[in-house]
């Protein structure tokens, strides 16, 4: 193994030791499912994945806590996903014990990858496609099941600030009964374009809206979004075309548990996104992430003097606080990954 400098890892792709791999033809179960060195793989070039985007994948991290064990965060949430997923894109069914045991094998046998407590996590990104050769518009006859793992950094170094967002009438991440509400890559291909805009004119990310109607918000394009007016915490509702995220989940869970707020799960407008005290950003990778600016048609509003606000800073404490095992997790979320528990 190669020497990792861990003060500089960012989110870049560095080969590990090994990847997980499994296969399943049409109908039939997942065989052969088993770690192999990490390496390139062979392809056909009418692969489903390649030519008709039938492809799904998962994003989670094992990290080391305070009590030196190697943990997950709610994966079983991430295998259901998963599965929602792979059903959507005609794709066949992984069990979620088998997707669990997949993960820890990975984790395990990438157990030196992992960073020292604080200094970051191990990536894992579970993938699925449609393999086979598929010449017509259909689901493919052979399916691929893959885990790679990477070592990644802090997702912010330094200090924490407020993200700079762009609200986007140009472009819709999702329509209501489309892909949006599943990890389907082809919904991440489609967000290139508008994110690669946003970037060139110095925001951090774009603000997407409901595709019927767009006078509400649905979501960042890798996270979801919050607001919170006097007291009330408001986040869009999962109607079809936006992403249930883990962090989500467990944030609406904790606001309410906690911090005794009072969390709607309801429509979002706009307007009450710009006026909001706070807003924020829940996702795997930004954790909870303050908004300090946000762009629409030209004007740009400052939320909560573009400071970190104090609902997104303890909820990211807390939440924060229970990963790295600094406070009880009550919730029963974490999950050790342990050597052999036969
Ligand atoms: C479109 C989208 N929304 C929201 C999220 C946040 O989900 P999670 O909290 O599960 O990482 C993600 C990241 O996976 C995403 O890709």
């Amino acid at each position: 193994m190669k020497t990792i400098d861990w003060d500089s890892l960012g989110f870049n792709f560095v080969e590990t030791k090994s990847m997980y791999h499994a296969e399943c033809q049409e109908n039939g179960s997942w065989k052969n499912g088993g770690l192999k060195p990490s390496d390139n793989i062979s392809i056909s070039p009418a692969a489903g994945v390649l030519n008709y985007g039938q492809g799904v994948f998962e994003g989670m991290k094992a990290y080391r806590t305070s009590k030196n064990r190697v943990v997950l965060f709610r994966p079983e949430m991430n295998a259901k996903r998963f599965a929602i997923s792979l059903k959507r894109l005609c794709m066949p069914e992984i069990e979620v014990d088998y997707f669990l045991n997949a993960v820890e094998e990975i984790v395990l046998d990438n157990i030196d990858y992992i960073p020292p407590f604080g200094r970051g996590s191990l990536y894992i990104r579970p993938v699925a496609w449609g393999t086979a050769p598929t010449l017509g518009v259909k689901p493919a006859t052979g399916y691929t099941f893959m885990i790679y793992v990477c070592p990644a950094g802090p997702y912010f170094t330094g200090d924490i600030k407020p993200l700079n967002l762009y609200v986007t009438h140009d472009y819709q991440r999702a329509a209501p009964k489309g892909t949006g509400n599943v990890k389907a890559i082809g919904n991440y291909s489609s967000s290139l374009y508008p994110l690669s805009m946003a970037k060139k004119n110095g925001y951090d990310e774009v603000i997407y809206l409901n595709a019927e109607n767009e006078k509400l918000v649905e979501e960042v394009g890798s996270a979801n979004i919050f607001a919170v007016k006097d007291n009330v915490l408001k986040t869009p509702k999962l109607a079809g075309s936006i992403l249930p995220g883990v962090t989500r989940q467990s944030v609406i869970t904790l606001a309410k548990e906690k911090l005794g707020l009072n969390v709607q799960e309801t429509d979002l407008t706009l307007e009450e996104l710009l006026v909001a005290d706070e807003v924020f950003c829940t996702g795997t990778a930004v954790i909870v992430t303050s908004v300090g600016k946000i762009t629409l048609d030209n004007t740009e509003y400052i939320i909560n003097k573009n400071a970190i606000g104090p609902i997104a800073d303890k909820l990211r404490s807390t939440i924060l606080g229970i990963q790295r095992e600094e406070h009880e997790d009550s919730f029963g979320w974490l999950q050790e990954v342990q050597q052999s528990k036969e």
